[in-house]
């Protein structure tokens, strides 16, 4: 069986992948530096993810940044999961040097130690996202398929939050496919495109095998609900049990693809295994989109706590406002169905949400962040 080197394997997909391939026999070694963001201040002790894995893997504490570290995990590997990586859209947007350092910088030390050193490395598999699309895909009456950029400010200030193409037609939204347009609308997004293009060009050139997924929204037991960066279904869980209200950005009309942590892990298993996963790009979602208002209120519902629900016309610079995926490449080249769709999945993540102590509200320090950098109107 292959050894698997999993990059940022402490965290919520990094670890769930983590049991599953131990479950099918591979020996895996995880390269994390326990980002106190993600895994609190004391993540020796108090990380539920990082207790999932410590004794079950051979764990090495430390960063995509540092060469040594670097050399360290790859010795003796076979397949690389590069998830490692700084993950939220609105913080990417002011802590740039951050942001480039360690998803950009740190895949090219990767890649760089490769294409420079021997090495038994016949993969490597990456977390690309859906934010690599900018706003997506979408039919104008006369024009066909277009692919309009972000939306602009003043419009969104007026509290008309749709997306226009520039000669202000209304669109039909269309699910995103991987030959869509490729042009990011924040600075996370154009690390992720970064990661994948930096994979897809070099690894042909020094034998190895790239895949990369593009993630749609991930969620599921598991995920951090104390980071207050990303991850809507747990922020909204930690203020509602919180008894705090739910501010909704726009007009709660925006939408996401939310993708079950299972299906993500298995279709990301499909890309470990299968030969035809070899130099393609894939879609990860479930093809349906939900939008913010319908999750605010389902969670409330599912926790039986009653808090006000404001939907406020705010925005954070960066956002998208449509995404979902068209999964017809993954069915049909690697044989991936979802299966858990949103009534059944937000059921099951929030049961697992009240078996966890409650945490902090953060929400409004990080926006308060964004407002102090102009990012959050
Ligand atoms: N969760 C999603 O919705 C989603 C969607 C699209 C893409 N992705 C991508 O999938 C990957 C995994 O996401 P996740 O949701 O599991 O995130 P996560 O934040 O839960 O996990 C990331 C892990 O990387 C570690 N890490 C951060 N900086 C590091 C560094 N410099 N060196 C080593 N380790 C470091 C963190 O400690 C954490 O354990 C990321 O690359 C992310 O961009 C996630």
């Amino acid at each position: 069986m292959k050894n698997i080197l999993i990059t940022g394997g402490a965290g919520f997909i990094g670890s769930s992948l983590a049991i599953k391939l131990i479950e099918k026999g591979y020996k895996i070694t995880i390269l994390d530096n326990l980002s106190t963001q993600i895994h609190g201040e004391d993540p020796e002790t108090t990380s539920p993810l990082y207790n999932k894995i410590k004794d079950k893997v051979n764990f090495i504490k430390g960063t995509v940044t540092s060469r040594e570290d670097w050399e360290q995990a790859l010795k003796g590997q076979h397949v690389i999961v590069h998830l490692a990586a700084e993950t939220g859209t609105g913080q990417s947007m002011y802590c740039i040097e951050k942001y480039t350092e360690v998803n950009i910088q740190g895949t090219a030390i990767m890649l760089d130690l490769l294409a420079n050193n021997e090495n038994n490395i016949e993969k490597i598999v990456i977390a690309s996202s859906r934010s690599i699309y900018g706003e997506g895909r979408y039919r104008h009456p006369e024009l066909g398929i277009v692919y309009p950029s972000h939306r602009k400010e003043n419009d969104m200030l007026n509290g008309d939050f749709e997306v226009k193409y520039k000669d202000g037609q209304n669109l039909e939204l269309l699910a995103t496919d991987e030959d869509s347009k490729i042009h990011p609308s924040s600075v996370y997004g154009i690390t992720k495109q970064n990661q994948e293009q930096m994979i897809m060009t070099v690894c042909p050139t020094i034998g190895i095998a790239p895949v990369a997924f593009r993630y749609q929204n991930v969620y599921g037991p598991g995920q951090s609900l104390s980071n207050p960066y990303t991850g809507i279904l747990s922020i909204f869980s930690t203020q509602i049990r919180n008894g705090n209200g739910i501010k909704i950005f726009e007009d709660g009309k925006e939408t996401r693809d939310f993708v079950y942590i299972d299906d993500v892990v298995n279709a990301t298993i499909l890309g470990i295994e299968k030969e035809e996963a070899n130099g393609e790009v894939f879609n990860v979602g479930t093809g349906v989109p939900v939008d913010v208002s319908t999750v605010a209120n389902t969670l409330i519902s599912s926790y039986n706590i009653e808090v006000p629900v404001t939907i406020t016309g705010n925005f954070r610079l960066g956002d998208i406002r449509h995404n979902f995926a068209d999964l017809s490449k993954i069915k049909s080249k690697l044989g991936f169905e979802p299966t858990v769709y949103f009534e059944e999945g937000i059921k099951n993540f929030s049961n697992w949400v009240l078996q966890q102590e409650i945490q902090e509200d953060k929400l409004s320090d990080s926006l308060a962040e964004m407002k102090a950098k102009g990012l959050y109107k």
